[in-house]
């Protein structure tokens, strides 16, 4: 366990104010409601600044046992860190005296949550120790509680070591042994056989309701529990996880179980409950089912549904768990500050945790679909949590459909008792009530699905999903269909959604992203030769992200390219069935070196003192002169059948913030042709997300902060022209044309408006 200092600066307190002040004034705005976490927060505001100089979370191992709730009263003395200079620092406790409903320990003490006399998990540990590498217990202010979750870490003659900071608290302390948000460890199918009979629940009034049942006669095969019993889907004689965990009773509070038809076979998720004398706690219903069973000990995927057909009910839950994420401080993990500032942030990181975590998210390579779809996986279970509905998946904003332009309803305006609307800065009006809708040509897939490589050479964008280079490259032309709809659509959208900095902030983002996830699905089902990449940078290179619990997670490309096997999950327009084979594993490469792409320039090199072009809300041309054998190279490589591409690249693009339109390109667009993304001239849209690095991350890896480019495949333009003789052989003529990718209802686009103005270096032809 390294801890790097170098990278950890203390921020001052009034960036770290700043830093939650939105948080704060949205936690006033939706009043108290969730009290206890509220609570927890705005205490830890305005108590704890100092704590942060010693936040020094970031090397927690990835996968930790269960933790605890401790609460500890001020002051506790830590001594030096043993062994010197790293290893942990312990600081000795005595318990208060316990006993449930104990509510406050004193000076010196902790008490654990539910702190029955002897609880077991904690007190019979052995040793009245936290370990920690920071001394951070040692600054609980006198006469403050704070509260930590912790295990026993075995490794560390039972120290106490802290997974959690949960805040500053106060009296009266929850009594429930759970930390927030809830710890759910994976859970297993359960099929039982009504009737069950559930008993009150214990203890009462509060405690779970248990259903006692009889495991049916196991061995693999047998298909049916009978009247009363519980069988475990793979249903070996005692099959691990669930069978030898203890006691056949499920604990639920609803009496749902009780609720099985007799003759009926119900199905469950399930997982012990060690705080609950290890019955099984109900984690997902099902819902009725019959023989024969899966015997795969899996519950069947998450379905993600399209955000058009949610139940008020599922819009509630989503509603619930953002508001819950919402309310959590930036310093967790699973906060929905902390989560949107892993994609990109203005926001100052404050510990260690946060300068490694923030600011990660990947564009302008191909691991632009591998590193989102991780992204949203933990995301979907943070929320999932935080919602407390156990079916709860992440829906998606299907705007192909051209009923389904407008921002989804439940996100509009007002923001009472909606966390999904958050009023946006700079985005225009008609998005926040539904009667501005995005255009067909914002939306359009159609080059990106067009495309068979799923990767390109770096320096060449002209694949499905982007240039094979290095992780956080912002400089290189992104993937077809990066570009277009995603950057597009985010720069239709504007306001938060325009910049990566600020664009998980807005929730729609998810959901946008789910959709561009899903149509990573499409275009594979697409066939034709479409598959991921197969070389082991893709497949292998790590990255890091943070579960339900908090727990540092770590994932690669090669963990989540079937969703729903590997992930648990699927849009609702995936092929109904998973496999039940594995799929065969396409050929693997080898180590592809990223090389650069090899292209024949045909344009004149533009002289060093060329003035850049700016765009703004006019129409504007730039000439382009052609090289005097740009006929000739043309004549030789583009013959009929060729490979070869003829590429406008746009380098150096630059731009301030995002300039609140974006431009539809073409190419030798005859002046009295009006523009439009149908007629044959147009070769695609420019927007302006991720073409640059982060604001916030100085770091080597980001490389200089040259512009951006971007790539056009105008082979079939310049063709098109030849063929009808169009083609002038000094040089192309490049039309911009802004637009919003706005239109009301009646399809009348929106007028442009732009503010702060892109320009551009230089455009080059070349064929590759
Ligand atoms: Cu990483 Cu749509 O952005």
């Amino acid at each position: 366990m390294g801890l790097d200092l170098r990278l950890f600066s203390v921020t001052p307190k009034a960036q770290f104010e700043g830093q939650s002040l939105g948080a704060e004034n949205f936690a006033d705005k939706v009043g108290r409601s969730t009290s206890r976490w509220m609570t927890v927060r705005g205490r830890h505001s305005r108590g704890c600044l100092g704590l942060i100089a010693v936040w020094l979370f970031c090397h927690l191992a990835a996968a930790q046992p269960p933790s605890y709730p401790l609460y500890c009263q001020g002051p506790l003395t830590t001594s030096a860190p043993t062994p010197l200079p790293i290893g942990p620092t312990t600081t000795p406790f005595v318990w208060a005296s316990t006993g449930a409903g104990a509510q406050a320990p004193g000076p010196g003490q902790c008490a654990w949550a539910d702190r029955a006399a002897g609880g077991p998990e904690l007190v019979n540990g052995n040793g009245n120790v936290i370990c920690d590498n920071v001394g951070l217990i040692a600054s609980v202010p006198a006469g403050q509680y704070w509260e930590f979750g912790v295990y026993r870490d075995q490794a560390s003659n039972n120290c106490m070591r802290i997974t959690q900071y949960v805040g500053a608290v106060g009296p009266p302390f929850s009594a429930t042994p759970a930390l927030p948000p809830s710890h759910t460890p994976p859970s297993y199918p359960l099929y039982c056989m009504g009737p069950l009979t559930t008993g009150p629940p214990t203890p009462p009034p509060s405690g779970p309701s248990l259903t006692p049942y009889v495991w049916s006669a196991t061995g693999a095969g047998a298909q049916s529990p009978g009247a009363g019993q519980c069988a475990w889907a793979d249903r070996p004689a005692g099959g691990i996880e669930i069978q030898n965990g203890n006691g056949n009773s499920i604990c639920d509070w609803s009496g749902l179980i009780n609720g099985v038809p007799a003759g009926q076979y119900f199905e469950v998720g399930v997982y012990r409950d060690a705080l609950h004398n290890n019955c099984m706690r109900v984690t997902r219903v099902i819902g009725v089912v019959s023989p024969p069973f899966s015997a795969v000990p899996a519950l069947p995927p998450y379905v993600r549904p399209s955000v058009a057909t949610l139940s008020a009910q599922q819009i509630a839950s989503l509603r619930r768990g953002i508001q819950a994420m919402m309310n959590l401080d930036t310093v967790y993990a699973t906060s929905f500050r902390f989560q949107a500032n892993i994609h990109g942030t203005y926001d100052s990181a404050a510990s260690p945790r946060e300068v490694s975590a923030w600011n990660q998210c990947e564009h302008g390579s191909y691991f632009f679909f591998s590193w989102h779809r991780m992204y949203l996986y933990f995301f979907e279970r943070i929320l999932r949590a935080a919602s407390g509905d156990p079916n709860l998946a992440l829906p998606y904003w299907n705007w192909s459909d051209p009923n389904q332009r407008a921002l989804p309803q439940p996100f509009w305006m007002p923001q009472t008792g909606n966390s999904l609307y958050i009023p946006v800065p700079g985005r225009p009006s008609g998005v926040d009530d539904g009667t501005s809708l995005l255009s067909d040509g914002t939306v359009d897939f159609s080059t990106a699905f067009m495309a068979t490589d799923f990767d390109s050479l770096t320096g060449s964008g002209l694949s499905f999903g982007g240039q094979i280079a290095s992780p956080m490259q912002f400089n290189g032309p992104h993937g077809e269909l990066e570009s277009q709809p995603h950057d597009v659509v985010h720069g239709a959208l504007s306001g938060l959604m325009g910049d990566p900095d600020t664009a998980a902030e807005d929730p729609i983002f998810w959901l946008h992203h789910a959709n561009i996830d899903r149509l990573w699905n499409r275009w594979i089902a697409q066939g034709g030769g479409r598959q991921d990449a197969t070389d082991s940078a893709w497949l292998n290179t790590t990255f890091t992200f943070f579960d339900e619990n908090g727990s540092a997670v770590n994932m690669t490309g090669q963990q989540v390219e079937d969703t729903a096997a590997q992930l648990g999950y699927r849009y609702d327009d995936d092929p109904p069935d998973p496999p039940q084979e594995p799929t065969p594993m396409p050929p693997r490469r080898a180590e592809v070196q990223p090389v650069q792409v090899k292209r024949t320039a045909i344009s004149r090199p533009s002289p060093g003192n060329a003035p850049r072009h700016v765009l703004d809300e006019l129409v504007s041309h730039v000439s382009v002169p052609l090289s005097d054998n740009a006929l000739e190279i043309l004549n030789s490589a583009l013959q009929p059948g060729t490979s070869r591409h003829v590429v406008l690249q746009i380098s150096d693009i630059q731009y301030a913030g995002s300039p609140g339109a974006y431009y539809e390109v073409y190419l030798d667009l005859p002046r009295d042709t009006p523009p439009s993304p149908k007629s044959p001239y147009f070769i695609g849209n420019l927007s302006f997300f991720a073409l640059r690095p982060h604001r916030m991350t100085p770091s080597p890896s980001v490389g200089p902060r040259e512009g951006g480019k971007r790539d056009f495949d105008v082979t079939k333009v310049v063709s098109m022209l030849r063929r009808e003789h169009k083609w002038n052989s000094s040089q192309v003529t490049v039309t911009f044309v802004p637009t919003t990718g706005l239109v009301d209802k009646q399809r009348r686009p929106l007028p442009v408006a732009t503010g702060k103005k892109a320009s551009l270096g230089t455009i080059t032809l070349s064929l590759e």
